[in-house]
């Protein structure tokens, strides 16, 4: 790893921590319904060792837990503190369940210790996926099962909203690491050492109070790192900028809604 990439997955995990404190415990549910999704297709039998890589607050790791019951275990890892603590400390009544800091490009376990490995909207995080997935490859007996997700689409609301701002930012932070992987044929590129490669969308739809909830939601993910590329003498101006675009999809009672299709990929480790 270069000095630039680790730099990059500290700038990653220190945002990610700046956000902890409200992901997904807005009221707005996004990354719950995506979670789920993932873990349904994976379909964990009960007693699996799971790895869920960049955890966050556990979109994917409580229904894994639930799917592998207390015969089973789970291992979250994350590298941002603050997801860590809060989602350890929903998780301290199940003793199944770890959590723990850890970089999701080179967990560190012995080989072959997981039947499945799951990784929730990260991959695109890391400085080089194609390692990542080579690690998580010995991470997995053979014919174990690694499942993630990626976004196939962006609802068009937050993409014109990010599309008005880009003009406030440098270049490099008009480029978003959640715009990555978007066809299966990026994917497919990492995947030529594993067998049964399949992708499936789910349509996920998340309803919004109105502007204000939307805008404070924008702060408690990735999308952060965008805004925070905002000067801070020109966030107000953002903010105005932003919230002009968004009165074009409130409805008669102000509340939005977001359409977002998240791909879930699917594959098995080769013999
Ligand atoms: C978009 S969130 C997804 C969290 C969770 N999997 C979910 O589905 O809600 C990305 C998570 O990956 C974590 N992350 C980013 N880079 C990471 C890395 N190199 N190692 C471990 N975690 C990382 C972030 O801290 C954040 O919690």
């Amino acid at each position: 790893m270069t000095a630039s990439d680790a730099e990059a997955k500290a700038a990653v995990a220190a945002m990610f921590d700046r956000s902890a404190a409200t992901y997904e415990d807005l009221g707005a549910a996004y990354f719950g319904p995506m979670g789920r999704a993932l873990v349904s297709r994976a379909a964990i039998t009960r007693g699996s060792r799971v790895l869920d890589v960049g955890c966050g607050r556990g979109a994917v790791l409580f229904p894994a837990a639930e799917a592998t019951g207390p015969s089973g275990s789970v291992v979250g890892i994350d590298l941002a503190p603050g997801m860590v603590e809060r989602t350890a400390a929903a998780a301290a009544h199940l003793p199944w369940v770890t959590v723990a800091l850890g970089d999701a490009a080179e967990p560190d376990f012995p080989d072959g210790s997981f039947d499945v490995v799951l990784a929730g909207l990260v991959l695109f995080f890391l400085p080089s996926p194609e390692t990542a997935l080579a690690n998580y490859r010995r991470l997995l007996r053979p014919g174990g099962k690694l499942v993630f997700s990626t976004f196939a689409a962006q609802d068009p609301l937050l993409s014109a909203v990010v599309r008005a701002l880009t003009p406030l930012v440098p270049p490099e932070a008009a480029e978003r690491p959640v715009d990555r992987f978007k066809d299966t044929s990026s994917i497919s590129a990492f995947l030529g050492d594993w067998d049964a490669v399949a992708y499936s969308g789910q349509p996920i739809e998340t309803s919004f109070t109105g502007k204000d909830h939307l805008w404070t939601w924008f702060w408690s993910h990735g999308m952060r790192a965008f805004l925070e590329a905002v000067p801070a003498d020109r966030l107000e101006e953002a903010e105005a900028i932003a919230y002009r675009v968004m009165d074009a999809a409130a409805g008669p009672d102000g509340r939005i809604t977001l359409h977002t299709t998240v791909r879930i990929t699917t594959a098995i480790c080769r013999d």
